[in-house]
């Protein structure tokens, strides 16, 4: 018992440990541990991040990004990027891997309303991986679904991005430029009420024919194109198949009035053909193709999709053939249409321009003021807006 007692005197004396200090010391130990974890963790990452060369950027939404710079054909630029967090790098060396995108337009300029979708190639064509993915930059200003049918939805600019599903770093840009409906600039004052295809020639114009080139700018809306308002069907400037309006009431109206007063004259003008669906149009066309051939029937005949008279605004007077050129009708036509709105609309030597031989016959309606404009200018409609007419 002494020997025992005097052990134990002779030992360091330890220091009562209370409960208190036992769950202390449980905690800074549990704390050293997750330090040492938090530690790794992020000795891990950095060394993730070390692996990949590329230098770092932001988006637009302050996200750190991977970035990388390429040029592609067309002089254009493409910039890859995507958040890190999104990318699951491509395989370069896989042949399906997509390593490019080229637009056939980096810009569109539409009304509200009008809609666009620009064609995609995506590189190598070999590829068969080439799901896109569309994102409009501002849906206030334009829209755009999945495969890349941009719809405006009110004036001002935003930028619409396509880019690869397999590689979603490779992608390209088309900057949207939305104007207001009746073809004025966003800032414009006092706009005038949307312009349809049955009333094209709603907004005023007082424009010298100088001016109204400079300010030429062609829109689509439902696949239909406009210039000052104007439905524009051309070679250039299709229509789409399914367009069926039938006979503008404004058109026929004013061809009423014409014919009236050309009657009052002593003079027989009279619709020889008005409206023509895509079908009809279709039949007219291949007909001639069957008798000329394709080349001698496109100086005088428009494929299907590409008639004036499908817009519903176009009228053929009298004998639809050269017969009717040099008669009293047809001077008078010339002379008068203006007044009722319409131009003649393929004039004699314009053929390179128009895209079709003389036509005394054919008239095309577009507003008393713009053609009294456009006959007193002696353009044809293509020369006054400055706009092609050129099967692609
Ligand atoms: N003859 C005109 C060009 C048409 O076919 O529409
Ligand atoms: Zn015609």
């Amino acid at each position: 018992m002494d020997n025992n007692n005097n052990n134990e005197y002779t030992r360091r004396p330890r220091k009562r440990v209370t409960k208190q200090m036992a769950r202390r010391r449980q905690l800074a130990a549990l704390g050293i541990i997750v330090i040492i974890l938090i530690l790794i963790i992020v000795l891990i990452c950095n060394a993730c991040s070390d692996n990949k060369d590329k230098p770092k950027g932001e988006n637009k939404t302050g996200t750190t990004t991977t970035t990388a710079v390429t040029t592609v054909p067309m002089t254009t630029t493409v910039t890859t990027a995507a958040t890190t967090a999104a990318v699951t790098t491509a395989d370069p060396n896989d042949p399906n891997t997509i390593t490019g995108i080229t637009l056939d337009k980096y810009s569109v300029n539409l009304e509200v309303g009008g809609s666009d979708m620009p064609w995609v190639t995506m590189t190598p064509e070999s590829s068969t991986e080439k799901g896109e993915i569309w994102e409009s930059s501002d849906t206030s200003i334009a829209t755009v679904d999945n495969i890349g049918n941009i719809t405006a939805v009110a004036p001002g600019t935003c930028y619409v991005t396509v880019k690869s599903q397999n590689n979603p770093v490779v992608y390209a840009e088309v900057k949207v430029t939305v104007i207001s409906a009746n073809g004025t600039p966003a800032n414009a004052a006092g706009q005038s009420a949307a312009t349809t295809a049955a009333n094209p020639v709603s907004s005023s114009s007082t424009e010298t024919a100088a001016t109204q080139l400079s300010n030429n700018k062609v829109t689509t809306s439902d696949g239909l194109s406009y210039v000052d308002g104007i439905l524009i069907a051309n070679k250039s400037y299709g229509l789409p198949e399914s367009y069926s309006p039938g006979l503008d009431s404004t058109a026929e109206s004013q061809f009423n009035a014409l014919s009236a007063d050309a009657a009052k004259e002593g003079l027989n003008i009279w619709l020889a053909s008005g409206y023509r669906s895509y079908d009809y149009q279709k039949n007219i066309y291949d007909n001639y193709v069957s008798i000329y051939g394709a080349d001698t029937a496109d100086t005088f005949s428009a494929r299907p999709g590409y008639s004036e008279h499908q817009t519903g605004l176009a009228i053929d007077v009298n004998t639809i053939d050269d017969s009717f050129a040099n008669t009293p009708e047809s001077d008078w036509l010339a002379a008068n249409c203006s007044k009722y709105g319409f131009i003649i609309r393929y004039p004699k030597g314009k053929e390179s321009v128009t895209g079709y031989k003389y036509e005394p016959w054919h008239i095309r309606y577009v507003g008393k003021e713009k053609a009294e404009a456009i006959t007193k200018s002696g353009l044809t409609l293509e020369e006054y807006y400055g706009i092609d007419s050129k099967y692609q």
